[in-house]
């Protein structure tokens, strides 16, 4: 069964540039952009903001109630909104990419961000991008694409961008986190980052954004007819 509006799938380990293409293609296309990453992200500043330990699944699991958050159109990125109080940088601090993908691996968060994304395709197209869109929260979507890139490239490219915030932290540290997360979250219980049977890969190493848009978007198209 097909959903009633159009659904684009973008999934792939840290750093490929989902967040980026997926942005750029809502724009063209008018479709919503939902980044899930920020929203686990949100959940993990809220448990900071809470007092709680990031291990502390049964009182983050009680916290989720409470947690309400919204989205934003923003340049030159959407703003994030944990229960009315903004929170767009604080969800990128080292600190909060560093816990995510723990907090990201409770039962309870999950089943909470999946409930609140569906929801989220219940009245507009949408392209939303994550580790489990195309596997568990979008089964049916109409594209799904899986995109990946070089670890050294996506060390460079998190670098450049670290750099231009003013943030110093050094290549290699950034490739290792980077190794960290994509295998906690390949190897969590829970819908692990893995490739839908059905997704498209899109391999954006030595790839500019612009190729990489007009890639996927020729495939959305495809598929639009
Ligand atoms: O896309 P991102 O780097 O902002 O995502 C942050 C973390 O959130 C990622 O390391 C794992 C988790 N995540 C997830 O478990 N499922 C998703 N659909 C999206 C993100």
């Amino acid at each position: 069964t097909k959903p009633a509006f159009f659904q684009v799938a973008i999934d792939g380990p840290a750093s490929a540039g989902k967040s980026t293409i997926a942005k750029i293609l809502a724009q063209n296309l008018h479709f919503v952009y939902v980044d899930t990453g920020a929203m686990y992200r949100a959940v993990t500043v809220a448990a900071k903001k809470a007092g709680l330990s990031y291990e502390d699944e049964a009182g983050i699991t009680a916290l989720l109630p409470k947690i309400t958050i919204e989205f934003k159109p923003g340049t030159p990125v959407q703003r994030v909104f944990l229960n009315g109080q903004e929170v767009t940088d604080e969800i990128r601090s080292t600190e909060t990419t560093n816990n995510v993908s723990l907090v990201s691996s409770y039962a309870a968060v999950r089943k909470d961000m999946v409930n609140k994304q569906r929801e989220m395709t219940e009245k507009n197209p949408v392209i939303m991008d994550g580790r489990d869109i195309g596997t568990t929260v979008l089964p049916n979507a109409q594209v799904k694409i899986f995109l990946v890139a070089s670890v050294d490239e996506r060390a460079e490219r998190r670098y450049k961008e670290n750099k231009q915030k003013g943030m110093a932290v050094d290549l290699k540290t950034l490739k290792e986190e980077i190794e960290a997360r994509d295998y906690k979250d390949s190897h969590r219980a829970i819908s692990p980052l893995t490739k839908a049977d059905d997704a498209i890969v899109v391999d954006t190493t030595g790839i500019g954004i612009d190729q990489v848009v007009a890639k996927i978007k020729t495939i959305i198209e495809e598929h639009q007819s």
